[in-house]
């Protein structure tokens, strides 16, 4: 979609061009493979040749019809993981390997050859409780895990391998056979090897065919989720020929619901999930990516009637998955888990966890395109003062800037950014503005300027600067993906080079899968050339991962490494979380939208984007007020919480709908704020501990077969269950409790919740007000929970261990709180001031509190039977020392 389409489109007719994007048909290394995977010749792994060294073992595999040897390399990593990598032993020039996804080197553990002839070997971690076992005639490869073959490799004979060849002109010019050379052009036209048509666009590959593919096969699963980003359900899909989920930065407005085409970003990890088990595979390939999923239900055989008893034998449910990247090599690594949380830890020893944001970014975002000028901003901003809204952070689209330049101002509309940051700053909230990676081809703009002459931007094949249309009209693109650009592209950020930035201004990366109007897909054509000389086929799902990147280092070093960046990006891919947050892109004001938020997030939140969110209110179109008040109401239990709105919209800030829904939004996004302290914790625990912070029920209740489907409601962290109302005109929902409690509240039994007693303008107005602790028994009288809290903006809780962590636990009718994380001090000066006890069966005849200092204090209470609540207020216990509530 061009600008000026993108503007003139109104919400009856946005439906996606499919004409414009390409299904699986539609791509060439789809069919060759396909094609070639009916002859069904198979690879030999040749065991005689295998080695071990200090990190891997290597042997040899064959082709068997073309005799073309493969280099197969298994390492075995720390905690639980395996990595397969399949290469050309010596390719015509290397293949294109993934870098500066893996936050280190991964450290390997030495892998024991252990049995075997030379019919199949078997290594093992020095442990011995994850096995590889492999099997020469064909080449498969089995994972076991704790004595169960949990994944095979190729057990279906679909690994696949083109490897480089000369290309075509020199072998003709070589064979100097021009009538062959013609008929096989004709069959290769068809299967795209050298040259690929979609629409007007030709697509020549200076490297030809290079794709690769292979399978696997998990054992007793029927459950997968994972592979982002599709609008589709959080539960993997069976594919169907030709319907594959499509891995393929894309921007795609308005996009389809159910659909597996391929949006803004790529994470091509997935995890799969059985009683007693789960586990991960993660494909390390940027290339354009197919994942076919297709699961055979349990079967039970009849054998013999042997007298009344018929012998029976049982074939457990399997699933199979079949992976296919344009090009780079096959590199994967196979994380066996055994828990949902040992997955999570695995994955993010392998990709980093997801960064500390600073505490405003979980705020409230106020955004949309435009907010016009100053006079704009001061009045939205003065509105939800007035109307007693809380919220931190003000967003400017890209109508902000003079002509779409990024780093500059619309010195009309915002004649003085400082003053308006000022007023911001006044009011403890923060402001977002947009960076692009398009810069506008204008000579006159520095950025433009600078980057050309130092040639910055991705390249044709030509080697000219590529030239490509987005908001500014005609554009190059910055090469992030050369370390000198995003080093120079971070300088940008600094204060003295960006002109009218203040330390409270935050970024936003848009349009980085990235997006070209009127090329192919709406994206770069895949011969573009760019550092180092790789197609931009080869990397184009990484390419919005490094802006962001750079972006969030810009934001770092113009801190002089002090203070927390916040950088919200549409494109991404594994790693991501690194930076900063995620949202789903241009949705649309309609329930359906609402309803798929839920699964679209809990994806992300499970491959590792804990820090993730929808536009509140659906961007495309003006959603009815019900709807509006219904999104705030989900949004406020959402990760990342903005509402944002397209162009052509009516305005929609909270109080335009008539008091009583005004009072709905204001109370959706209070609750938000009393909720900081939960969430602030929970987002620590992602980024130490892997954890998700919106979890789906399977997460939190593994044992629980009734949960494995479940996309309409889920957990934040352990304590809260979460249905948001999707459906219009609702009065009541059925939400499905799982476990074993019985509290008809969706706080679960069992923990204890920190949260702000009072809320404030926005969350630098709350530093100091007090904490309360909603505390769920469980059926056993007992409640656990935790608060993390620091500054809440800079790096000092890791470098000078300025935090506290405090655990609340519950038991025997005291309630304590107790450090910890004896490493952490933050001297903070609040007090918990109100305790509610949920769940507590009998009216207690006395409440004391103990000091560590062995003061005891009565303290009053109210009791009420009817609902079982202990509630005490007025206390005025130091959030950071030990104490103890005792109820007799
Ligand atoms: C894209 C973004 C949207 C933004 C618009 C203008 O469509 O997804 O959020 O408002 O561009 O920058």
């Amino acid at each position: 979609m061009d600008a000026a389409g993108k503007e003139e489109i109104s919400v009856e007719d946005e439906a996606v061009d499919k004409n414009v994007f390409r299904d699986c048909t539609k791509i060439a290394f789809y069919r060759r493979q396909k094609q070639q995977l009916i002859k069904k010749s198979t690879y030999q792994a040749v065991l005689d040749s295998i080695t071990t060294g200090q990190d891997s073992t290597r042997f040899q595999i064959v082709h068997e019809a073309t005799k073309i040897p493969l280099m197969a390399e298994i390492y075995g990593i720390e905690r639980n993981i395996f990595r397969l990598k399949i290469n050309e032993e010596m390719p015509l020039k290397p293949r294109y390997e993934v870098p500066d996804v893996l936050t280190s080197k991964p450290s390997t553990v030495r892998l024991i050859s252990c049995s075997g002839d030379s019919g199949n070997v078997v290594l093992a971690d020095e442990k011995g409780d994850l096995k590889c076992h492999i099997t020469a005639k064909p080449f498969k490869v089995d994972l076991v895990s704790e004595e169960e073959v949990v994944m095979s490799i190729n057990s279906l004979g679909q690994l696949y391998f083109e490897h480089l060849q000369v290309p075509q002109k020199q072998r003709a010019t070589k064979e100097n056979e021009s009538a062959s050379v013609d008929t096989a052009k004709e069959n290769e036209d068809d299967l795209g090897l050298w040259e690929e048509k979609f629409g007007n666009f030709v697509d020549v590959k200076a490297n030809g065919p290079a794709s690769i593919g292979l399978d696997f096969s998990l054992h007793g699963f029927e459950h997968l989720y994972g592979i982002p980003q599709h609008a589709e359900s959080h539960q993997l899909k069976n594919t169907s020929d030709g319907d594959a989920y499509r891995l393929y930065n894309l921007d795609v407005y308005g996009y389809k619901i159910h659909d597996k085409m391929g949006i803004y970003g790529s994470i091509p990890y997935l995890l799969a999930h059985k009683l007693g088990k789960t586990v991960g595979i993660f494909w390390l390939n940027a290339s354009e990516t197919l994942v076919e999923i297709n699961t055979e239900p349990a079967v039970e055989y009849t054998l013999t009637q042997v007298g009344p008893a018929a012998a029976k034998q049982k074939v457990r449910c399997r699933t199979d998955v079949h992976w296919m990247s344009e090009s780079g090599i096959i590199d994967v690594f196979l994380l066996a888990g055994p828990t949902p949380s040992d997955v999570f830890r695995q994955y993010s020893q392998l990709t980093g966890t997801q960064a500390m944001p600073p505490l405003f970014s979980l705020g409230y975002h106020q955004c949309r395109w435009n907010y016009e000028d100053e006079q704009d901003v001061k009045a939205v901003d003065a509105g939800f003062d007035e109307h007693d809204i809380p919220y931190d952070v003000m967003w400017l689209d890209i109508e902000h800037t003079e002509g779409k330049r990024y780093f500059t101002w619309d010195k009309k509309r915002f004649p003085n950014p400082k003053r308006m940051q000022e007023l911001l700053r006044s009011k403890k909230r923060k402001l977002v503005v947009i960076s692009d990676p398009h810069i506008k081809t204008d000579p006159d703009y520095s950025v433009y300027a600078k980057a050309k002459e130092q040639g910055f931007f991705v390249k044709t094949r030509e080697g000219a600067d590529f030239e490509g249309i987005c908001w500014p009209g005609l554009s190059s693109y910055l090469d992030f993906t050369n370390p000198k650009v995003r080093e120079w592209y971070a300088g940008l950020f600094a204060f003295s080079a960006y002109q009218g930035s203040t330390d409270v201004l935050f970024i936003w990366n848009d349009m980085n899968e990235p997006s070209v109007f009127r090329g192919p897909e709406q994206t770069m054509q895949k011969n573009a050339v760019h550092h180092g000389n790789w197609e931009h086929r080869e990397l184009h799902n990484i390419y919005g991962f490094y802006q962001q990147m750079a972006t969030a280092e810009g934001l770092i070093q113009r801190s002089k490494g002090k203070e927390r960046p916040f950088v919200l990006t549409r494109s991404f891919f594994a790693g991501s979380q690194k930076y900063g947050a995620v949202w789903t892109g241009d949705n649309t004001a309609d329930w359906s939208y609402l309803r798929i938020s839920i699964p679209m997030l809990l994806t992300l939140s499970i491959t590792g984007i804990s820090f993730c969110g929808a536009d509140v209110g659906g961007f495309i179109g003006n959603p009815e007020a019900e709807l509006l008040v219904r999104w705030y109401q989900a949004g406020a239990y959402q990760p990342f919480f903005r509402g944002h709105a397209t162009m052509n919209t009516k305005r929609r800030e909270p109080w335009l709908f008539g008091e009583e829904h005004t009072q709905l939004i204001r109370e959706a996004i209070r609750e938000r704020y009393t909720l900081l302290p939960y969430w602030y914790s929970l987002f620590y625990h992602a980024h130490v501990a892997s954890q998700p912070v919106m979890r789906p029920l399977w997460v939190e209740f593994p044992d629980d077969l009734q949960t494995f489907g479940v996309e309409d409601e889920y957990m934040l962290g352990s304590a809260l269950l979460v249905h948001p109302v999707t459906e219009p005109k609702a009065t009541e929902v059925d939400v499905f409790l799982p476990g074993s409690d019985e509290i008809p509240v969706f706080q679960r039994g069992g923990t204890v919740v920190p949260i702000k007693t009072t809320v404030g303008k926005s969350t630098g107005w709350m530093t100091h007000s007090p904490y309360g602790l909603r505390v769920a028994l469980s059926t056993k009288g007992s409640a656990v929970g935790e608060l993390y809290l620091d500054d809440g903006h800079s790096f000092q809780y890791l470098h000078q261990k300025q935090f506290l962590h405090r655990k609340f636990s519950f038991c025997s009718s005291v309630l304590n709180n107790s450090c910890a994380d004896k490493r952490g001090h933050y001297p903070s000066k609040c007090v918990v001031e109100q305790i509610l006890v949920l769940g507590l069966g009998k009216e207690p005849s006395s409440v004391t509190t103990h000091s560590s200092d062995g003061k005891d204090q009565p303290v009053a209470f109210t009791y009420c039977a009817q609902a079982s609540t202990l509630r005490l207020e007025k206390l005025s216990l130091d959030i950071g020392a030990d104490w103890e509530v005792q109820i007799m």
